[in-house]
């Protein structure tokens, strides 16, 4: 069978451990399919070059036979040189005794000359996909730097958030996680986020029907998709890689291939003033893919529970907003 695609994806954060957990799998196929073939650009500190090289030695040793070239650079106009996808994972983690605005201040840097170096260098078809945290605000920086690129083109992950409420939801109800679907992340990918169980569907059946225990989804259900991330570094001593990396995957998945009928998935992107969310934040919602395009699902009903949540998580990113703001990052 003769490959018929060619993508070029940059990753930043190569040599950390969600590139160690990311990498071979887009080199594999899983992420764009078996019949598009990969070229990786990857991006790191010029000290974690050493280690990147160590990490496309694996990648060699792998053998992939959709793999066809592998780049490593600390270089930005090299790295993100004609790629079609930035998937961007490398950022500095909040120190002991950093305040929050210092920690925006750091990232809002990074991402600006991220967002900079996509817009100069890039494929003009790039879509740019943030990981690094705090996400859903490094994309924000990254969309308003990267002049001429349609603000469509910025994502955010939730995806992890949505894979995690899934299972929580399949344990409860003692089924196959498969027969979860619907399960929306609204907001920001932090402790503020709504993991919407009112519109989540088991077995086609609304999830708050078939959990008869409101009082878990309301209270258990909830915290423990919010706080998951926090569970995992307490109990790891290091955040989440291999769940986080399999995440980027099934998000991208979803951005290139057409959604299941009925179904949607989580993805952070600038609103149009959809659900009222301020135009240009990057907010998690309900999507499909639908013929290639990325498309907002609307007209879900939000109760005033929900109501009430949704408004809690839509305030954190616009002070998010705000701040960065004052900053003069945006
Ligand atoms: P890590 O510290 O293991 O790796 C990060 C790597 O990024 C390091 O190798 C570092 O050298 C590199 N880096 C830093 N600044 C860079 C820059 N300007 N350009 C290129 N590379 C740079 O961290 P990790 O565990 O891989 O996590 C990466 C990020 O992903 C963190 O911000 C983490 O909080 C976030 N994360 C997000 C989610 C999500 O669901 N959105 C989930 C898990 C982790
Ligand atoms: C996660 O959700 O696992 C991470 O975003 C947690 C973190 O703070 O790195």
């Amino acid at each position: 069978m003769s490959a018929k695609n060619r993508v070029k994806v940059a990753v930043t954060g190569a040599a950390g451990q969600i590139g160690y957990a990311l990498l071979f799998r887009i080199a594999s196929g899983q992420m764009f399919g078996p019949e598009t073939e990969v070229e990786l650009q990857l991006i790191e500190l010029e000290q974690a070059l050493g280690a990147l090289k160590g990490v496309a030695m694996e990648l060699d040793d792998c053998a992939f036979p959709m793999l066809k070239k592998i780049t490593c650079t600390s270089d930005y106009a090299v790295g993100f040189k004609d790629v079609n996808w930035a998937i961007l994972v490398g950022s500095v983690p909040r120190k002991d005794g950093m305040e929050r605005a210092d920690l925006l201040k750091i990232n809002g840097g990074i991402f600006t000359t991220q967002g900079q170096a996509i817009a100069a260098n890039a494929a003009k078809d790039v879509r740019v996909f943030v990981v690094g945290n705090p996400c859903n605000t490094n994309a924000l920086i990254c969309m308003n730097a990267a002049k001429g690129v349609p603000s469509d083109r910025f994502y955010a992950m939730t995806m992890l958030d949505e894979n995690r409420a899934k299972t929580q939801l399949a344990q409860k109800a003692g089924v196959d996680v498969t027969a979860v679907s619907n399960m929306t992340i609204w907001g920001n990918h932090s402790a503020t986020q709504y993991p919407d169980f009112y519109s989540a569907k088991i077995n086609g059946k609304p999830a708050s029907e078939v959990i008869t225990d409101t009082e878990w989804l309301k209270g258990t259900f909830i915290e423990t998709v919010q706080k998951r991330g926090a569970a995992i570094i307490k109990a790891r001593g290091l955040s989440s890689a291999a769940s986080a990396a399999n995440a980027v995957v099934d998000g991208i998945f979803n951005l290139t291939h057409d959604t299941k009928n009925g179904d949607n998935f989580s993805m952070c992107l600038a609103s149009n003033g959809e659900y009222g969310v301020d135009k240009g934040l990057i907010f998690s919602f309900p999507c499909t893919t639908v013929g290639g395009k990325l498309k907002i699902v609307e007209g879900v009903k939000l109760n005033d529970f929900s109501t009430e949540k949704f408004n809690v998580t839509l305030n954190e990113l616009r002070s998010e907003r705000d701040a960065v703001k004052e900053l003069g990052l945006i």
